[in-house]
This record gives C-alpha cells, structure tokens and sequence, in this order.
C-alpha cells in the first residue's frame, strides 16, 4: 500500500488578525511551542533539531516600516534556528520612497523565491491586501507557492504574533488550563494593538473576565468592546488604577501597555503626565494585589516613564520578562506551521471565512391575491407621482425608515446618483402607514424598465431595508426587499473611513474596498476591521 499523501494545512497561510487562525489551530501551535522550549530546556537536540525547516529555499523577507526590537529580532533569530534564508528590505532607502505602491514591492520580493514576509506597518490591513494581491501575481506568474504574510504589528489595529506569545505564557501560567481567565487590561487600550489583538485572542479560554484600566482619553475603542461582549466575556471598565483597587474584585492578570505618544494629538499630549498617573503602578498599590499577581507587558518600556516600575523586576509580579522570551519560541513554530514544515498531524478542520457572500439579499416578494383570486390586491396599486398615477415604471419604497426628513433626502440623493436614476420621477419624503411618525423616503420613476441584478445588489447595499417595485400596466408586477449583503464590493463609491487603512484612497494602493456584514448588522472593512453603518461605506455621491 502505498504512503497517503495529507497536505500540510498551513502552508501559505497568512496572519493580519488573531482570528486568522482559530482557537484549535492555536492550541496546536501552543502545544508544538511548549514541546520545544521543553526540549530547550532539557537540552534535547534531536527533538529540537526535528523542529528546524532546515531548508535554504525557504525565504523570509523582514519589512518594518516602524521601529521594532523584539518583533523583528526574534523572528529573525527564529529564522536562523531554522537555517533559512534571512533578508531584511531597508525601507529608508527602498523604492517606497519613489512612491512605489505595496502590492508592487511585495510582488517582486515574491518573484525572488521569498514566501514568507514579516511586515510592520503604519497602514492597518496591509497583509490581507496582499494576501490578495499575491493570490494573483502567483497565478499569472506560475510561482510555486503561496507566500504568508505575518502582521507584525499595522498602525492601531492588530498585532497578532503578539497575541500568540502572550497567550502562551497566560496558559503557562494557568497550568495550560484553559477553563477561565481574570485580566486586567491596563494603559493605552484606544492605540494598543496587542490589547485590540486579544478582543479575539482570549477565546482562547471560556470563561474571560476582562477589567479595563484607562482614563476616557485612552479608552478602548466601542468596536473592540462589542467584540469582546460579543464574545462572551465578562467586560468592566475603571479610569485608573486607584479606581479599579477601591474595590474586591482583583484580576490576578494584568496586562499593561506604554502610552503611544507617537500616535497621540496635540490635545492628548497635553495631559499626558495625568494619562500617565493613572495607569503607572506604584508601590503603596502592592498590598491590595492577590498572592499570585502575574504582571505582563508587550514591551518597550519607557526607560523615564515606565508603567511597570523598574523595582518590581526582582519580584515574582515579573512575567513579562520570559514573555518577552517566549516570543522567539512562539514565532519558531508559527515559521515552522507557514512554511509546511510543521502541522502535518494537525487534524482539525482549518478557519476560514466559510459563509457564502451569495446568500440571498434581494427577496422575492409574492403579491398578495384578492378573494377569488381575481387578480392582485389594491393594497399594491396605490403608487402615483403626485396625483398622477404611473402607468409604468419603478418605485423604491421604505428608504430610510424612521430617519429624519434630512437624512432621508440625503441618501436618496445618494442613491440617484449610485444607480445613475437621473431623469424623469420624482423623490419624496412621506410619512409610513404603520406609524404617522415615521418617515420613509420614496423615488418615482415613470418609464424605467426595472433594475438589472447588479443595480438591485447595489440598491441592497445601499439601501438595505428598501422594496423595488416594478409596476406595469397600473399595478404592482413585481416586488423584491432587499436585505443587507454579507459581504460589500466590486462597486463604485466604496470607501473605508478610516484614514490608515491600506484601501483609504488617500494612500493610492488601489486596494478596492470591501465589507463583511458583522453579527450586530454593521459593515466591517475586510482590511482594517473598522466597522461602519451602511451609509457610512459611500463616499458622498458615489465618486
Ligand atoms: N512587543 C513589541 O512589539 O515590541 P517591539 O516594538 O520592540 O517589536
């Protein structure tokens, strides 16, 4: 019989955010870590040695385009305990200064047998544009594999290697139980990208009480705070530490992190020293803590403001020293798993974004039939323009229930404008028959002939909520509601509103926006996350 051949299923694989690998798969990768820093620790070299690629045609590529020490170094000392090939793209003098654009920079370091990219990045999203953008360079190019690319670290979105090594060392020192965790989340959580990291990351245990220590200025952003409710865990908040010790409820975690002043405004700078009071540890603290009080910290630390007191070193508080180790650890098997050397005896079923962006959003709406069946209700014959009845035509009704006569001719002008409805009809604001007090806007257009598929798709994701009805003859022909796409794209006048994300039109990368419908029925942007209301991925007017 002959040896059955399973693929390894990481290979290729590629890590913007945390959830990019699921708690399964990152249970694996903490399971394969633990082996090898046990083998590390008791100087077992066959067993570390089996962990190594051991391949020069592997290629990594290191691109930081914002300072790094940990990141990049350890990833590139785990680069050379798997003897791959290492290069490193100096970025000050690189051609992103002639104004080249990402896609293009990352498909040539492709083109030169590289398939494993580093990338730290202002810009939020970066590697799931060129997961993208890869996908396709490798197809018209005939490469022979896929390259992974590794967020380490984008702007103030997500820093999910960060993630990985933090959660292994919670686990570490939970005894690898994964039952319960009490964290605090203590410091700069609205710039944080390691605290936005674990909104997903901490699914990682099932039962997650998470208290978040922040004056209101750096307060974790609404988006993350929904996603860890919507997760189920347990969220408190408190504006300082003082705050958080008046009470009994003590995290035996905390996690702080470094005011990020360098990404901070003028008016926040200004309080900083106040910021910073409330969120440093001090001694007259360290009576209120529960025996076994863990402390961590993504690191740097500021050598003249630290968060955690140089003091505390020497105590048992410090976890954030073998943390800090732990990372290389962390990132060996994460090289390991891209590069298909490691997870062949993974079994379980692979993430992945699995529903279908074809499910139905324009609903067919069977007109109602009178007594007898002697033809269709009145109830759907009561369209006219003005006192005019229409003959023939369309009218897109329910447009905006419930919003204010502004907002509503607003986005119908929106509307005309998007699905190129300029001409004879009419819009109006009227009031909906349910309820006097709602409005809804109405468009009236005597003689169109009805809207392609792709207009109602577009009418969907612009107005989901809204019917189309087609009248033919004086009557209602044909009646469709339309409903919120699970994903938006592919159309003009799309845009994210978030000013450092790679597919913002400011940054020229010609990344073409897109959204994914979340739980709560908002639009999240494929690259950077940030969710919005369906009005707000239009630029005005659809230019
Ligand atoms: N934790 C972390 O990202 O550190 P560096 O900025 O030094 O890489």
């Amino acid at each position: 019989m002959g040896t059955k051949f399973r693929r390894n299923k990481f290979k290729g694989k590629s890590l913007t955010v945390i959830n990019d690998l699921s708690k399964e798969e990152r249970l694996y990768l903490f399971r394969k870590a633990r082996e090898l820093k046990s083998a590390m620790n008791n100087g077992d070299s066959k067993v570390i040695d089996s962990f190594r690629i051991n391949n020069q045609n592997v290629g990594l590529y290191e691109v930081f385009l914002e300072d790094s020490t940990r990141t990049r170094e350890s990833f590139k000392n785990a680069a050379k305990f798997h003897n791959i090939k290492v290069s490193s793209l100096n970025t000050d003098s690189s051609s992103f200064n002639k104004g080249e654009s990402y896609s293009d920079t990352f498909n040539t370091l492709a083109g030169y047998d590289n398939n494993l990219f580093i990338i730290r990045s202002k810009l939020e999203g970066v590697c799931r544009w060129l997961e993208h953008s890869a996908a396709e360079y490798t197809t018209r190019n005939n490469l022979k594999f896929t390259p992974s690319f590794i967020n380490a670290g984008d702007g103030k979105h997500e820093h999910p290697t960060q993630e990985l090594l933090d959660e292994f060392t919670f686990l570490e020192d939970n005894n690898w139980e994964t039952e319960s965790i009490h964290i605090a989340l203590v410091g700069d959580l609205f710039h944080g990208r390691t605290v936005h990291s674990k909104a997903d990351g901490l699914t990682t245990f099932r039962q997650v009480s998470v208290d978040l220590i922040a004056p209101e200025e750096l307060a974790l952003p609404e988006d993350y705070i929904g996603r860890m409710e919507g997760n189920g865990f347990a969220v408190r908040e408190f504006s300082s530490i003082d705050e958080y010790l008046k009470q009994k409820n003590i995290a035996d975690k905390w996690y702080f992190t470094r005011l990020q002043l360098e990404r901070m405004g003028d008016r926040v700078l200004q309080k900083q020293h106040e910021l910073r009071k409330a969120i440093t540890f001090s001694e007259e603290f360290l009576d209120f803590l529960k025996p076994g009080t863990c402390f961590y910290h993504p690191l740097p630390r500021n050598k003249i403001h630290p968060v955690i007191p140089a003091f505390l070193d020497s105590t048992q508080l410090n976890g954030w020293e073998r943390q800090s180790a732990n990372g290389m650890i962390v990132r060996i098997i994460l090289l390991g798993m891209f590069s298909g050397h490691i997870g062949n005896d993974f079994t379980q079923k692979l993430s992945g974004n699995t529903e279908s962006d074809n499910e139905q959003f324009i609903e067919f709406v069977p007109l109602t039939v009178s007594a007898g069946g002697k033809g269709r209700s009145n109830k759907e014959k009561h369209y006219s323009e003005g006192v005019r009845p229409i003959a023939d035509g369309i009218v897109i009704d329910h447009i905006c229930k419930g919003e204010s006569s502004g907002e509503i001719r607003q986005h119908m002008t929106q509307i005309v404008s998007l699905l190129d409805l300029h001409g004879k009809g009419g819009e109006w604001v009227s009031t909906s028959k349910q309820s006097r007090d709602s409005l809804k806007g109405i468009i009236f257009r005597p003689g169109h002939d009805g809207l392609s598929i792709s207009d109602m798709k577009r009418l969907a994701a612009v107005s989901p909520g809204s019917t189309i009805n087609i009248i033919r003859k004086g009557a209602v022909q044909k009646k469709y509601r339309l409903h919120l796409p699970p994903k938006i794209y592919n159309l003009r006048g799309l845009s994210c509103s978030n000013s450092a994300c790679i597919s913002h039109p400011d940054h020229h990368e010609l990344v073409p926006a897109c959204f994914n419908r979340t739980a709560k029925g908002l639009l999240a942007c494929e690259y950077c996350g940030k969710s919005h209301t369906f009005k707000e991925i239009w630029t005005q007017g659809g230019k």
